[in-house]
């Protein structure tokens, strides 16, 4: 059955310990790969487990080599590469290029290294792992980095004001001298704090500073959110198409999505919303994107921000507002959050520095609205206080007009990028 087994070129790196890669199976003419029946003895015990997560998508159970086989011819290897990493112990310095470019040469093959690789198997349940299809596209960008990256959206380390940010640190650290030692304030530094609730008057919302959550980036805005307002097993509306991580959380929670269709120049339907809780079960919340809209980028008019703010109210659905891009709208009139149009504490309002100050601090917060007492509690229970240095630093520079000229600068610095990332694509 076998067209032939060769050996291929050593890519171990210098010092390496020889030959480390066979084809051991190849193409038949009918498409069908077989595997050699002592390769397949070699690759039982806990090397199973490296086949096994690149499988995991194919549904194919872990030790039917029967049903491997089977999957093998059905997907025409031809047309798909399949790369099996096998991996053992003592080899440690295989040279990842080479390595990564072996792989890309033939449909089928086995590797055989003798140490763990963990670089360069793609373990898609690191990223959640329920939603394969989605994790293993965020796990391949990791892997190898391509110019433009669209599993995540942030901009590039020397666009944040890097400098300005290390000498915040290092005047908060002689400040309070103890404060790496000293246990970090429940919800978030008052300081911080009050420097939000400022910020917030431009979006149009007047906050006590003692009402916001201070979170790890919006994603822990949205977990808290969620788990304040719905049981496993609600639905929630979203935005079709929506921010892959928002479908992560939910799938993680338990709950059920429901697609509301989304236009690129005016945001969610709200006819579509309307009629989805005429006709379906309870809708229980519902998740959007009002700014800058990932990945429509579209902004809601003011009239439907209104109006979808009130129907929430009306139909006692939680209104989750995911305002993660807005400080990036390049307008002289700033835009209005939901949360502005809020009278009743309808509207869970999170937000986040992650995209726009520091991608390294992981800040971001949260006003919880009527469920702000529940979130305090899940924030306790979830990850308890966020640490301090991270948020004088944010203080000090956001308390400060830099803040201002750092954001005119970023948003010109999106809008040249953006055209030329168009260009290319
Ligand atoms: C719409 C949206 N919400 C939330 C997030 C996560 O934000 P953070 O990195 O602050 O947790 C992202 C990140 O890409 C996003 O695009």
């Amino acid at each position: 059955m076998f067209n032939h087994i060769e050996e291929l070129p050593d890519v171990t790196g210098p010092g390496g310990g020889g030959q480390c890669f066979k084809r051991v199976g190849r193409e038949a003419a009918d498409g069908f790969a077989v595997l050699p029946g002592d390769q397949l003895d070699k690759m039982r015990g806990k090397q199973w487990d490296v086949l096994a997560s690149l499988i995991q998508t194919r549904q194919v159970q872990r030790h039917d080599i029967q049903a491997i086989v089977e999957i093998l011819a059905k997907l025409r290897l031809s047309h798909c590469r399949i790369k099996i990493a096998m991996v053992c112990r003592k080899q440690s310095h295989i040279n990842r290029l080479r390595l990564a470019r072996a792989l890309m040469q033939s449909p089928v093959r086995l590797v055989l290294l003798d140490e763990p690789f963990r670089g360069l198997a793609i373990d898609p349940a690191q990223y959640v792992g329920i939603h394969a299809r989605v994790s293993e596209f965020v796990a391949r960008g990791r892997q190898f980095p391509v110019k433009v990256n669209f599993s995540s959206a942030r901009s590039a380390p020397s666009l944040y004001p890097g400098e300005a940010l290390k000498n915040a640190a290092t005047r908060a650290l002689r400040k309070y001298p103890d404060l790496l030692v000293r246990p970090a304030p429940p919800n978030g530094n008052a300081e911080f704090r009050n420097v939000l609730a400022r910020r917030a008057m431009v979006s149009g919302m007047v906050l006590a500073p003692e009402e916001l959550v201070v979170t790890q980036g919006c994603i822990e805005a949205l977990n808290l959110a969620l788990r304040a307002v719905t049981q496993p097993g609600d639905i929630v509306a979203v935005e079709s198409p929506t921010f892959y991580g928002l479908l992560q959380v939910l799938e993680a929670l338990g709950l059920r999505a429901l697609e509301i269709p989304t236009s690129p120049q005016t945001g969610i339907s709200l006819e579509a919303l309307e009629l989805a809780a005429q006709t379906h079960e309870r809708i229980t919340a519902i998740v959007v994107v009002p700014t800058l809209q990932n990945p429509l980028g579209s902004i809601m008019p003011d009239a439907h921000k209104a109006r979808l703010v009130d129907f929430c109210a009306r139909s006692e659905i939680a209104l989750i507002e995911d305002d993660t891009y807005s400080a990036l709208v390049n307008d002289d009139a700033p835009v209005r959050a939901l949360k502005s149009w809020d009278r009743n504490g309808n509207v869970i309002h999170c937000a986040s520095l992650h995209k726009i100050l520091a991608p390294g601090m992981r800040l971001g917060w949260m006003n919880a609205g009527r469920w702000h007492s529940r979130v305090e509690m899940l924030k306790y229970v979830q990850s308890r206080n966020n640490e301090e240095l991270a948020q004088l630093v944010a203080a000090e520079f956001m308390g400060s007009s830099a803040y201002d000229r750092h954001l005119r600068q970023l948003r010109s610095n999106w809008n040249s990028t953006s055209s030329a990332d168009d260009s290319s694509l």
